[in-house]
């Protein structure tokens, strides 16, 4: 099996459309006229969730009538959010092939397909021409990325002069050896974790300018502390990214929490630029 199947495999194997739709009809949401605010709890599926994307959304320049690139776009709400919120358009693209199905569904269910298109592929190998976009984004996507140069050279090559990059992720903390399972790795095979000050490097090597880092660890602990809560309580909610975990996905996001606490793993978010 390739790298690139056994990522794929690991983030979602089978029919993942009709397991969100079921989840949806068991949290009692109508298929028939659901928004993109209840399809947030699942579908931005990174730490943190929705408030991330907001949060990165804020401090992005994004103006009406962009297009915009996701790269590792999951099932697309991200895409969906930023379409709907600044007016754009946003073109996504993953490696696994059941959530670019899933994305392109649940876009048509809230009627947002001249706005947001997902298609099936890898960031190493964008299928896009030069400088088609104003701005690009790679949400917890880079964790799996084997070869950051040629990720990092795609993302590039396919934005146009004055363009944003923006990067969320786990990097390696000083720590290192992450505890495993966790959202991107079984077991520490398909992780490809980097520390922070590695990651600016290569995007400065790529050409990007004006690469500014945030911290985002304490957010994300915090975050996790709250599903590692609700779900001792038992109040975890019936729609939620579980859904997309899989049965580990208690034991996931504790190893995820306990990562950070333990500086095993170091959470930034970075947004750069491409010069003019
Ligand atoms: C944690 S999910 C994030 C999804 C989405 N960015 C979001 O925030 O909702 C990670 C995603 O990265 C995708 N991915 C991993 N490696 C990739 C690659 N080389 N090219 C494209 N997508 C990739 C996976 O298939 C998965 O959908």
């Amino acid at each position: 099996m390739t790298d690139a199947q056994a990522i794929s495999d690991h983030w979602g194997k089978g029919d993942v459309y009709s397991r969100i739709l079921e989840a949806m009809k068991l949290a009692g949401i109508d298929p028939g006229s659901v928004t993109i605010e209840q399809l947030a709890p699942v579908d931005h599926f990174h730490a943190r969730g929705f408030p991330a994307t907001v949060e990165l959304a804020d401090a992005l320049p994004i103006k009406d009538g962009d297009r915009l690139v996701d790269i590792g776009c999951g099932i697309g709400g991200p895409a969906r959010y930023l379409a709907k919120r600044f007016q754009c358009h946003v073109e996504g693209i993953d490696i696994t092939a059941p959530f670019v199905d899933a994305a392109n569904k649940l876009t048509a269910l809230v009627g947002m397909e001249d706005e947001v298109k997902f298609r099936h592929g890898d960031g190493q190998k964008l299928p896009y021409d030069d400088e088609e976009f104003d701005g690009g984004y790679t949400q917890h996507v880079t964790m799996n990325v084997p070869d950051r140069n040629v990720f990092f050279a795609e993302s590039f090559r396919v934005l146009k002069p004055g363009a944003f990059f923006a990067l969320t992720e786990h990097g390696l903390g000083e720590v290192g050896d992450p505890h495993h399972p966790v959202p991107w790795s079984e077991d520490g095979s398909g992780a490809y974790l980097m520390r922070p000050e590695d990651t600016v490097a290569l995007l400065r090597n790529a050409g990007f300018r004006d690469i500014d880092v945030t911290d985002t660890g304490e957010k994300y602990l915090q975050g996790y502390k709250a599903v590692i809560k609700l779900v001792e309580d038992g109040d975890a909610p019936v729609f939620g990214t579980h859904i997309l975990l899989g049965k580990q996905a208690p034991q996931i996001v504790r190893n995820a929490a306990r990562n950070i606490e333990e500086r095993r793993t170091h959470p930034v978010q970075i947004v750069c630029f491409k010069p003019k």
